[in-house]
């Protein structure tokens, strides 16, 4: 059996922060500004009402981010939206008078010069980068860490980018990035915040809502009520915090009950939240996880206020939780839509399965009171964007451990 490592939260427990650079009116800002782009369309929201049934709670929803720009990942809202901001500046001019056809025309090139954006990732956000600057027909450099798959290496060099896999981790990779920017002169555009570097993660973490902002409009239509419970998987955190941030803003003390996931070699926010003396706290080494996009360890200053002011537990899991997950979205029970989920995209799914199972987990069930009346959100924040290693989990059945 997994173990499981989890704090919760008293409701308020902590001081309000600031919710407004991620509300509702930014979200639909960002949203309105990527729906302008080539390929754009909402990804499904799946009502997964068999396995709501066998978990025993009302509704799951499934946000399959996999249909993302054909990018099989959400990460391009973000790089999309900021690279928007920051060209719409050097131009003098507001993103809500841009488009997608305006920022990629000859004559905005012309006018822009030659402009090169460096960053590190796992694969998914060096991604992102690399597809917005190829449509520009600006410059990506994107470093990644020891390790990385080659097949997420090869799909950022499809897009035109210098790429290469370096002999750091996560965050030594984000420090190669910060300094070459300086250096070089070129512009760094990276997922995560510290003292000093907040504006480019801001508009990140604003390209996120996109997603919560379709979420929201997608719940409406089918006349469903917002979501009771969300699970969260976090990296540096900005993925997490928008989310978050967002239903804060709009439900503010009703929002939903909010669990933030972390693979456990890479628990970095939950290692701060137990802390909990102001500081954060970092994880070192090569948090060997198969969950990729997960793998950091240094949360991001900006995400990790929100995140400490609303969350209400923080849990860590090893890598058969997200293993669980990629199986059972991909081997959908009764008229359920199968979902394609990979190691970071699925991890809250088998969270979900954990809580409403497990014995060690059975306090936090009963403390944040998921039961038959629950209705669950989730986001598979990515399809198989490492096919091999999604094979050997849903085929071979590699990390089994239940
Ligand atoms: C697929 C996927 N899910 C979730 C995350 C987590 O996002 P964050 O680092 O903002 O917490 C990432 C980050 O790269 C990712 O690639």
């Amino acid at each position: 059996m997994s173990d499981f490592d989890y704090i919760i939260r008293k409701r308020d427990e902590k001081p309000a922060v600031s919710v407004d650079a991620v509300s509702f009116d930014v979200a639909r800002t960002a949203h309105a500004f990527l729906s302008t782009f080539e390929g754009y369309a909402y990804t499904p929201l799946r009502k997964l009402d068999a396995l709501a049934q066998a978990f025993g709670v009302s509704r799951v929803f499934v946000k399959d981010e996999s249909h993302r720009f054909g990018l099989n990942a959400f990460k391009v809202l973000g790089s999309g939206f900021a690279m928007g901001k920051y060209l719409a500046r050097k131009l003098g001019r507001d993103i809500s008078e841009l488009s997608f056809d305006s920022l990629t025309s000859e004559e905005t090139r012309a006018k822009l010069g030659e402009v090169t954006f460096v960053t590190a990732t796992d694969g998914n956000h060096g991604r992102g980068v690399a597809w917005m600057a190829n449509k520009l027909g600006q410059k990506a450099v994107v470093y990644m860490p020891k390790g990385s798959s080659r097949e997420r290496l090869q799909n950022i060099k499809k897009e035109n980018a210098d790429a290469y896999i370096t002999e750091l981790n996560y965050d030594g990779a984000v420090h190669l990035a910060e300094s070459d920017a300086a250096k070089r002169g070129w512009v760094l555009m990276q997922d995560t915040a510290w003292d000093g570097y907040e504006e480019i993660p801001t508009w990140i973490t604003q390209g996120y809502l996109t997603l919560s902002c379709e979420i929201y409009r997608q719940l409406e239509q089918i006349k469903e009520p917002p979501p009771t419970h969300i699970i969260l998987q976090a990296g540096v955190g900005s993925f997490a915090s928008s989310v978050l941030g967002f239903f804060t803003s709009l439900y503010g003390n009703s929002r939903p009950i909010t669990i933030i996931a972390e693979p456990k070699s890479a628990a970095c926010i939950y290692e701060t939240a137990r802390a909990d003396d102001g500081k954060l706290r970092f994880v070192t080494g090569d948090m060997n996880t198969i969950m990729a996009g997960l793998a950091c360890g240094e949360p991001s200053t900006i995400s990790y206020r929100i995140i400490d002011a609303y969350a209400d537990a923080f849990v860590t899991c090893g890598d058969e939780v997200a293993a669980e997950g990629m199986r059972l979205l991909g081997n959908p029970m009764g008229g359920d839509a199968r979902i394609v989920s990979g190691e970071s995209g699925a991890m809250p799914a088998g969270l979900l399965r954990e809580i409403m199972r497990s014995d060690s987990l059975s306090p936090l069930r009963g403390a944040l009171g998921f039961n038959r009346d629950s209705r669950i959100l989730l986001i598979s924040t990515e399809g198989d964007t490492d096919r091999e290693n999604y094979r050997s989990v849903v085929w071979d059945g590699a990390y089994p451990s239940f």
